[in-house]
This record gives structure tokens, C-alpha cells and sequence, in this order.
């Protein structure tokens, strides 16, 4: 019989996890007027709702912590992180930021973009925005069928796209955004041979290339595991190659360098470099810092060193393949294949009874929350608002070593609670929102009452 893929750690300190009861749940939920935000972390027993900033760290990145040097300027730490960056991306010049925001709000405050395009496989919500902010407009080119298609690699860029875009918007492109696992795309993996042919056509527009390359390590695995030919190529071989298509890269450290806060800008450039600095400096702090305290840069080193542990990889992706498949066995539709990051349910496929504006993916999501505990993220309409032909995803991320199998058989046995009755989950209605990012804070009610769900 063949193996399971155990967890490659040992647990050392633990968490209690507080169990609620349904009746409980039901009251928590109402109080939290039906938003998942509203909740306590505490009444969450499994929580997905990212897998940003909640990973569990090593105990040599927690080691690493007692050796930070909170040295205003010239820090040992950040010349110990700026080697091992140095080392995985091949950029010369690299700034911490306190988050992946805070770089890409750096990078959108030095290139100029008013009334400029990005072209991207997948602007991240905050990228966007940082764009927008800045006087530009994101557009995204992925696959037509990109959620639907089942491709190993569906968050690759649309060539033919790209190729129409070059030319239509000649002149006036800021940069090309590569993001690496496209998380607004069920994030899932990009191939290096869609990396490489972006870069060349990138090349020959004289367009600078940025990757969003906060799940490096994981796509590098999926690059491994599934591109032909690339089996027998180490890991940092593939990371590396991935960022040698690169001009620049922002990176949220909170997922694959597995720190609880923290970021990272690398340039190529040396002019960009200083341009960078003198933003860095004036809105996060001194270049060899970046917001962030000593002890935080060294525990990023470390977790950049751990990442690309292939058994590591392994545990993860096969965690989020098994729960994938499960939940699909239990007849909810399922974006295939599964992320490494998160398992993405499409909600509006498996609730047929709702239309988009009944908000399915909340429902769904409250269902969850109510049959098991289970804290997960519509992205959808209560995220973007109505769009023409937009999926109403759920999405279940899995923070990196923190939950065991049996974890994930309960959240396995808890949607199956809820596939049995998804045909009776009601219709959300929303009862308050702000004008913007209204997910965050909406309160929302059900049009009729959730089925009942036992213990
Ligand atoms: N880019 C991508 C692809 C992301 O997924 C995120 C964050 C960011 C940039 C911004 O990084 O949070 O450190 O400022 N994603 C989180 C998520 C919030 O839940 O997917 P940040």
C-alpha cells in the first residue's frame, strides 16, 4: 500500500483550539451579522481564511529571532537576509517593506503611471488598487477558461492576449505584473514556459517586468511537479529561474518566507534602486530595515531557506489535492486542480438554486462556518460587486504547518454536512455596507434560515 505524505515537522509548542457547539455558532454568527470577519478568531475552530501571516514558524526561524539586531542602520540582520535573497532571486538591490502592499505601493509611487496600463495573468486586489491610486488601470489577461479548464497550469497568461494588448496600448505601459501563484485565479500555478515567453515579448516592447512573488516557492513546485521536463531540476534552480525573467519583485513575506509580518522589493536597477530608497525611507523607514524590526529579518532569511524543502512542498500540495478531491467526491464543484495555498469551491455552480446577487459564495461560507467552525472567504459579488460572467468562489486557504491531516478530515467531513443540503442554503441579503471594500464590514442577513446542523 503506498504511504501517506506525512507532515515533515514535529510539533514542539501548541495552540488550543476552542470547540463551539452548533447552537453557539448559530448565536455567534448572528452577532456577527453573518460576516466572517466580524468573528472572533477564538470561535473559529478551523481557521482558512488566509494563509497570510498565519503560518507556523520553525524552531530555527524562532532561534533566528534572538539573533536580530535592531541596529538603526546597517543591521547583521539585514545583510544575513539581503545573502539569502540575494542568493534565491539574483537581485542586486533589496529593501524590506513591512508587507507586500507596502512594496507595491513603493513600486507605484516611483514609476510613473498616470494615465498608464498594467498588463497582468492577475492583479492581487491591493496591487490593483496601489495602481489605481496611483492614476493607472490594471488589466488582467488570463485564459478565457482559465477556471473552468482544469489545465495544470491555469494561471498562466494569455499570449495571444498579451500579444493584442502590446500593441494596442503601445507607448503607454507601465510594467507587465506576473503573479506567481495567480491567487485571483483559483491560485493556480504559472509555467515557466508562459514566465519566458511573457519576458520576450516583454523584452521586445522594452516593457520592465514585475513579479508578485509571494508564492514562489510553491509555484516552483508545481513547475517541478507537473511542466515537462522539469522533474529532475532542483527546486532553487526552477525558483531562480522563474526570477531571472524579472526586472523587479514584490513579495508579501507572509506566505512562502512563512513570517507573521513582512515584505520584500527587489530591483534589478540601480537608478530604480535609488528612487525606491527615498520612497522607503520616507514612508516605511531606513533601507536596511523597512518597517520591520531586526528579529523579523532574520526569521524571513530562515523561512526563505526553509520553503523549498520538497517534502515540505509535498505535504502541502498534497493536503490541499486530497481536501480538493474530497470536497468535489461530496458533489461541491471544486477549481481544479486544487491550489497549494487553497482549495477554491465555486459557489454559483453548486448552489444553482441562487443567483449571483444572492450572494451563494456567503451563504456557503456561513454554512461552514455554522455546520463545523470552519472559517473560509467569498470571493465574489460581497468582495467585487456585481460583474458580468464572475464566479462566486469560496475560498478555504491552509496556513503553512499549522493544521494536521486530521484537521483536514474534519474540514473534509464538515462540507460534506454541508453538500448534503446545499440545495436548501438561502439567499443572502445585504443589509449595510460601506462604499468600499465592502466585505470587510458589511452586515448581511439570510433570506430565510440555515438548516439545522448537528454536532
Ligand atoms: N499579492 C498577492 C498575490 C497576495 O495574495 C497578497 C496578499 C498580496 C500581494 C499583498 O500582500 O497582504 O502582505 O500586503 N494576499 C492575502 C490573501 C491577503 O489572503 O490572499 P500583503
Amino acid at each position: 500500500m503506498a504511504r501517506p505524505v506525512i507532515e515533515p515537522f514535529r510539533i514542539k509548542v501548541v495552540e488550543p483550539i476552542k470547540i463551539t457547539t452548533p447552537a453557539e455558532r448559530r448565536a455567534l454568527l448572528a452577532d456577527a451579522r453573518y460576516n466572517l470577519f466580524s468573528l472572533r478568531a477564538e470561535d473559529v475552530i478551523i481557521d482558512l481564511l488566509t494563509d497570510s501571516g498565519t503560518g507556523a514558524m520553525s524552531a530555527e526561524q524562532w532561534s533566528a529571532v534572538m539573533r536580530g539586531d535592531e541596529s538603526y542602520a546597517g543591521a547583521k540582520s539585514y545583510f544575513r537576509l539581503q545573502e539569502v535573497v540575494r542568493e534565491l532571486t539574483g537581485m542586486e538591490h533589496v529593501l524590506p517593506t513591512h508587507q507586500g502592499r507596502a512594496a507595491e505601493r513603493i513600486l507605484c509611487a516611483v514609476v510613473p503611471l498616470r494615465g498608464k496600463v498594467v498588463l497582468s495573468n492577475g492583479l492581487f486586489d491591493t496591487t490593483r488598487a496601489n495602481i489605481e491610486v496611483a492614476g493607472g488601470a490594471g488589466i488582467d489577461l488570463p485564459a478565457a477558461d482559465a477556471l473552468t479548464a482544469h489545465r495544470p497550469f491555469g494561471g498562466d497568461m494569455d499570449l495571444a492576449r498579451l500579444d493584442e494588448h502590446l500593441a494596442r496600448h503601445e507607448g503607454s505601459i507601465a510594467f507587465v505584473v506576473m503573479t506567481v501563484t495567480n491567487n485571483t485565479m483559483g491560485g493556480q500555478a504559472v509555467s515557466l514556459g508562459n514566465l519566458r515567453a511573457v519576458a520576450e515579448r516583454c523584452r521586445r516592447a522594452r516593457v520592465p517586468l514585475v513579479l508578485d512573488a509571494c508564492r514562489f516557492a510553491e509555484n516552483a513546485y508545481r513547475i517541478q511537479r507537473d511542466e515537462p521536463g522539469m522533474r529532475d531540476t532542483p527546486l532553487s534552480e526552477i525558483a531562480r529561474a522563474m526570477f531571472d525573467v524579472a526586472d523587479v519583485f514584490t513579495m508579501s513575506a507572509k506566505k512562502d518566507a512563512i513570517v507573521n509580518m513582512g515584505g520584500l522589493l527587489g530591483v534589478r536597477d540601480g537608478a530604480l534602486a535609488e528612487a525606491v530608497k527615498v520612497n522607503l525611507i520616507l514612508t516605511e523607514g531606513f533601507p536596511t530595515y523597512g518597517g520591520l524590526a531586526g528579529r523579523d529579518l532574520d526569521a524571513m532569511a530562515q523561512g526563505l531557506r526553509e520553503v523549498l524543502d520538497p517534502h515540505y512542498l509535498e505535504y502541502r500540495y498534497a493536503a490541499a489535492r486530497y481536501l480538493a478531491k474530497r470536497m468535489e467526491d461530496d458533489g461541491l464543484v471544486v477549481v481544479q486542480p486544487a491550489a497549494a495555498h487553497a482549495v477554491y469551491l465555486d459557489a454559483g455552480a453548486a448552489l444553482p438554486h441562487l443567483a449571483p446577487s444572492d450572494l451563494p459564495g456567503q451563504s456557503l461560507a456561513c454554512a461552514l462556518y455554522l455546520a463545523g467552525g470552519l472559517r473560509s472567504c467569498e470571493i465574489g459579488e460581497l468582495m467585487f460587486g456585481p460583474g458580468e460572467g464572475r464566479r462566486q468562489l469560496v475560498r478555504l486557504a491552509i496556513p503553512r504547518r499549522v493544521y494536521t491531516q486530521s484537521h483536514i478530515d474534519y474540514v473534509g467531513a464538515v462540507a460534506e454536512d454541508v453538500a448534503r443540503v446545499r440545495h436548501q442554503l438561502p439567499a443572502m441579503r445585504i443589509l449595510s455596507a460601506p462604499a468600499h471594500l465592502r466585505h470587510f464590514s458589511a452586515a448581511l442577513e439570510p433570506a430565510t434560515p440555515f438548516p439545522e446542523f448537528d454536532a
